[in-house]
C-alpha cells in the first residue's frame, strides 16, 4: 500500500518544519512549494495523503484538489486554511477533501488527522481483501476431472485437508494450483478462517520480507508504523505462497526459519511471534532444477514438500476435456443467460486434439468466447474457429489436405490481419504477398464476412 504524503505549502519555514516532523514520524514525504509543482507531483505519483495549502502561487489548493479528485480520487486530502480562507476550506470538503486544519497549525492535531486517514486506507484495503475471500468460497465439486490423475489429486486433497501438514502444489500455468489450494483450505479445519494468498513473484525483493513477516515502526524509511505481516494476517487460516519458485534466496532463509520453528520475527524486531496456520505453496517451476542452479534451498523444498500434489498438464488428461467443456458451458450459460447445450462433434474433436499450452485457464477462455458467439444451442466451428491460436485439428473434413491447408491459410491470414489492426497494407507486407493477392484471399476465404459477423456482436475477431 502506498503511504507517501504530499505536502504542498509556499511558506518555506513552516513547510520544512512540518516535513521534518512527518519524517520523524517515519512517514515518507514529498514537499512542494507551489500549486504547479503539486499538480505535477500528483500526475506522476500516487500519494496516500495530500496536505494542501489553499493559497499557493501557481495553482491554488482548490485547483490541485479538483485534479486529485479527477485522477486519483482514492487520495485522502487535508486542506490547510488561514484566516480568510475558511469558507474555501468548507467548499473543499464539498469537493472531496476529507478534512481541513487552520493555521497556525497544531502539529499534534494534524498528525492525528493524518494517522486517522492512513488507518482508514488500511481498513479499506482489509475490507476489500475480505470481500474477495468471501466471494471466492467454494466446494470441492468445482474441481472437475474424471481422469485417474485428477481422481488421485482429489483423494489427496481429502486426505491432507484435515491435517496441518505443509503442501507443495506443482504444475504448469493454468492447471488449477490455486483452485486446489483453496479446496484444501475449505475442506480443512482452517475453513472459516482466512485464506491469504501471496504471489511471491509479484512483490519486489526489498518488500517481500516485510510483507510476509511484518515490520516494526522505523525499521526502514517508509516504516512509519508497526505493520502486521501476512503470516500474522493468516493466523488460524491458510497462507498460500504462490509462485514460491521465484522467492529470493534472502527471503527463503527467513521462510525456512518460520516453517521450522513455527515462529516469525518482524523486520526490526527481536521478539519472535508464534504462528499457527497451514502453509500451502505452489510453483510452476521445476524446483529440482532450481535447487541444482542454487536458486532454491533444498532444505526449504523438503520442509514444504511434506505432501506434494502434482497437477499434470491438460494434454495429459484428455479424458477430462468433455467434462470441463460441459462445466464451463454451464458456468457461462448461467452468467450470460445463454442456453448452449454442448459443442458439435467436430468442435469436440478439435478441442481433444489441441495441445492446450495454457491448460484449463486457456480452455475456460475459449469456451467463454464460444458461448458469447454461439447463435444456437450448439457451439459450432465458426464460434471458435478464429481463436487466435495454433489449431491442429483432425476433423474429418480437415483430413482432406486441400481443405486443411485452406483452413490454416484462412486462420493465419486472420491472425496477421488482427495483429495489424486490419491494416491491409501492413498485413500484406508481413505476409510477404502483394496487396491485391491479400484482397483476393480475403474474398476467396470469406474472411471479411467473419470479421463483420463478429464485430456486429460487439467484439473484434479474436
Ligand atoms: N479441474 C478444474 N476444474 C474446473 N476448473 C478448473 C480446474 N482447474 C482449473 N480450473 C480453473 O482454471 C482457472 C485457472 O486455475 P488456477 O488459477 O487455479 O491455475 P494455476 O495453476 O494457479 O495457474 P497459474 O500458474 O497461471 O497461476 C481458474 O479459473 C480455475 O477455476
Ligand atoms: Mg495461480
Amino acid at each position: 500500500m502506498i503511504r507517501k504524503i504530499l505536502l504542498a505549502d509556499d511558506e518555506v519555514t513552516f513547510r520544512k518544519t512540518f516535513a521534518k516532523v512527518l519524517v520523524e514520524e517515519g512517514m515518507s514525504v514529498k514537499e512542494v512549494g507551489n500549486g504547479t509543482d503539486a499538480l505535477d507531483a500528483v500526475t506522476k505519483e500516487r500519494f496516500a495523503v495530500a496536505i494542501l495549502d489553499i493559497r499557493m502561487p501557481g495553482a491554488d489548493g482548490i485547483k490541485v484538489l479538483r485534479e486529485i479528485m479527477r485522477i486519483r480520487p482514492e487520495t485522502r486530502v487535508i486542506m490547510i486554511t488561514a484566516y480568510g480562507t475558511v469558507e474555501m476550506a468548507v467548499e473543499a470538503v464539498k469537493l472531496g477533501a476529507c478534512d481541513y486544519v487552520m493555521k497556525p497549525v497544531v502539529m499534534d492535531d494534524v498528525l492525528t488527522k493524518i494517522r486517522k486517514n492512513l488507518r482508514y486506507l488500511e481498513l479499506q484495503e482489509e475490507n476489500k481483501q475480505l470481500k474477495q475471500e468471501l466471494s471466492g468460497r467454494f466446494d470441492i465439486g468445482q474441481i472437475v476431472g474424471q481422469s485417474s490423475a485428477m481422481q488421485k489429486v482429489l483423494e489427496m486433497i481429502r486426505k491432507v485437508a484435515p491435517t496441518k501438514s505443509n503442501v507443495l502444489i506443482t504444475g504448469k500455468s493454468g492447471t488449477g494450483k490455486e483452485l486446489v489450494a483453496r479446496a484444501i483450505h475449505s475442506l480443512g479445519s482452517q475453513n472459516g478462517s482466512r485464506f491469504v494468498a501471496v504471489n511471491c513473484s509479484a512483490i519486489p525483493e526489498s518488500l517481500l520480507e516485510s510483507e510476509l513477516f511484518g515490520h516494526k515502526k522505523g525499521s526502514f524509511t517508509s516504516a512509519f508504523q508497526d505493520k502486521k505481516g501476512l503470516f500474522e494476517c493468516a493466523r488460524g487460516g491458510t497462507l498460500f505462497l504462490d509462485e514460491i519458485g521465484y522467492m529470493p534466496m534472502s527471503c527463503q532463509v527467513k521462510l525456512l526459519r518460520a516453517v521450522e520453528h513455527r515462529q516469525i520475527i518482524p523486520v526490526g524486531s527481536t521478539v519472535p511471534i508464534d504462528i499457527d496456520l497451514r502453509l500451502i505453496a505452489a510453483t510452476n517451476k521445476d524446483l529440482a532444477k532450481e535447487i541444482k542452479a542454487v536458486r532454491f534451498r533444498e532444505d526449504l523444498y523438503y520442509r514444504m514438500n511434506v505432501v506434494g500434489i502434482h497437477l499434470p498438464p491438460l494434454r495429459e488428461r484428455k479424458e477430462d476435456i468433455p467434462l470441463l467443456v460441459e462445466h464451463f458451458i454451464g458456468k457461462y450459460n448461467a452468467e450470460m443467460g445463454k442456453h448452449c447445450v454442448g459443442v458439435s462433434d467436430d468442435v469436440m474433436r478439435l478441442l481433444m486434439s489441441y495441445d492446450w499450452k495454457g491448460n484449463i485457464r486457456e480452455m475456460q477462455n475459449v469456451i467463454e468466447r464460444a458461448v458469447i458467439f454461439s447463435e444456437d444451442e450448439v457451439i459450432r466451428m465458426s464460434d471458435i474457429g478464429l481463436l487466435g491460436c495454433h489449431v491442429v485439428s483432425l476433423s474429418e473434413e480437415n483430413e482432406n489436405l486441400q481443405l486443411a491447408v485452406r483452413a490454416y491459410e484462412r486462420e493465419h491470414i486472420c491472425r496477421v490481419l488482427n495483429k495489424y489492426d486490419w491494416n491491409k497494407v501492413e498485413a500484406a507486407k508481413a505476409l510477404n504477398i502483394g496487396l491485391s493477392s491479400l484482397y483476393r484471399k480475403i474474398d476467396e476465404l470469406d474472411i471479411d464476412s467473419q470479421k463483420r459477423k463478429r464485430e456486429s456482436k460487439g467484439t473484434a475477431v479474436a
